[in-house]
């Protein structure tokens, strides 16, 4: 195997971008199906995934939404999460920050305290088990409205113990940061961590909106960047962490070739990538698969990688002692490795 591979596999690590309804695996989604009496549209798990052909966002989404129809109570949402944090654990994730939809759940009747319970028992358990770290993020669904929004974060009130911030997510195109500009204020004054997906398919002037008026800690994907110079530089003064999802981007079609993935053109800028997995179930891999893609396309070298581990921590929402902590550990980790 390739050394830097496993160097990247077996390096602690964060993941910082992980829809946990896109870790929902199809042999999953056809148990919880069926102890729950929901027919799912597709005969066995094979055929599940063969319909995960993409040509964009959309089309992705489409089937997303629906497979995460099948999840109705709090045991649902513990055993997702459960299997994600299990695999992750695999991957040596040391720390996740976990996104979750639940507007997505709410609509069909989905009792909000179901989604967060059975997701928070699961980040605790993962926690006693094997010290894995964790933080939960509420994504608000962009292509919905503004009051709908406001609507998710007043359910959340009861469960900020829970939840330690909000971002933005689905549909891209169309809907700009700044339709959430105070829905994102009014969650800053809550004292919530702020994020938001931009530049995946919007423009770069998405990726200023989630700056300047959503006033976002971390940019989720932003590969668009690169197409504005201004931008680039202020992202590379600030350091602003970009989650980048190397087998999304391939799978969504943002890129046409792993080849020319802009990882690498991200770090020569100065920029602070950390490599993440989105929706591993869909797009056909882990964190450490995702590693692996861009190792194998891409001239990374040692340093590269061990920035790219580096920056999930830097990025990540861990208080400074345990931020200091992780870094200390995946230092100790690069000097010791072959
Ligand atoms: N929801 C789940 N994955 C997503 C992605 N990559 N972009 C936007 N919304 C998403
Ligand atoms: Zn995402």
């Amino acid at each position: 195997m390739n050394p830097l591979i496993s160097l990247a596999a077996n390096a602690p690590k964060a993941e910082l971008h992980l829809h946990v309804e896109g870790s929902f695996e199809p042999e999953l989604m056809f148990e919880i199906a069926q102890r729950n009496g929901v027919k799912l549209p597709f005969a066995t798990a094979e055929e599940i995934r063969a319909a995960y052909d993409f040509a964009n966002l959309q089309e992705f989404l489409d089937i997303y939404y629906q497979g995460m129809s099948v999840l109705l109570h709090e045991r649902d949402f513990y055993d997702l999460t459960m299997a994600y944090l299990r695999r992750a654990h695999e991957d040596n994730v040391i720390h996740a920050e976990i996104f979750f939809d639940p507007q997505g759940h709410t609509e069909r009747g989905v009792d909000f305290a179901d989604v967060v319970g059975g997701i928070s028992r699961a980040l605790d358990e993962a926690r006693d088990q094997w010290g894995m770290s964790s933080r939960l993020i509420l994504c608000f669904l962009r292509h919905l409205s503004e009051e709908d929004a406001f609507a998710a974060l007043e359910q959340a009130v009861p469960h900020l113990d829970a939840i330690a911030g909000v971002g933005l997510d689905s549909s891209e195109v169309g809907h700009p940061p700044s339709k959430f500009a105070r829905v994102f204020a009014k969650a800053r004054d809550m004292g919530l961590h702020v994020v938001a997906h931009a530049g995946e398919e919007g423009p770069p002037d998405y990726v200023w909106e989630a700056l300047d008026v959503l006033k976002v800690q971390r940019i989720d994907h932003g590969n668009r960047a690169l197409e504005d110079a201004e931008l680039v530089a202020r992202l590379a003064r600030d350091k602003t962490c970009l989650t980048v999802c190397p087998l999304s981007n391939l799978k969504l079609c943002v890129i046409d070739d792993m080849k020319h993935h802009p990882i690498k053109t991200m770090l020569e800028a100065g920029l602070a990538p950390c490599v993440n997995s989105d929706d591993p179930s869909y797009f056909g891999g882990y964190v450490n698969d995702n590693f692996a893609a861009l190792i194998e396309a891409l001239p990374l070298s040692r340093d590269d990688v061990a920035q790219l581990l580096r920056n999930s921590f830097a990025g990540s929402f861990l208080a400074p002692d345990e931020k200091a902590a992780a870094l200390a550990r995946l230092e100790d980790y690069l000097d010791g490795a072959p």
